[in-house]
């Protein structure tokens, strides 16, 4: 679905540049132009970048908190 009608940026293209390394609003507007034109799309980027880091921020901690327990019960 797009999101960014003027720049034709997909939900989808949002979500992968958080997965290869983008982490502000500001660095999405730099990587894919998002919210460069009309503004329209701000809010839906927004939501859709704080989603995916919230994801992002949860798997790493459950993969830490794994190799947390396979350190302490001596499977590491
Ligand atoms: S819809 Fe994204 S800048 Fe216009």
């Amino acid at each position: 679905m797009f999101v960014c009608l003027c720049k034709s940026v997909s939900d989808h293209e949002i979500r992968a540049a958080v997965d290869n390394g983008v982490h502000s609003f500001e660095e999405m507007q730099e990587r894919l132009e998002v919210s460069t034109v009309c503004g329209a799309c701000t809010c839906e980027v927004k939501q859709i970048l704080k989603k995916r880091l919230n994801k992002e921020v949860s798997t790493k901690t459950f993969s830490s908190n794994i190799d947390v327990n396979l350190a302490t019960s001596g499977l590491a």
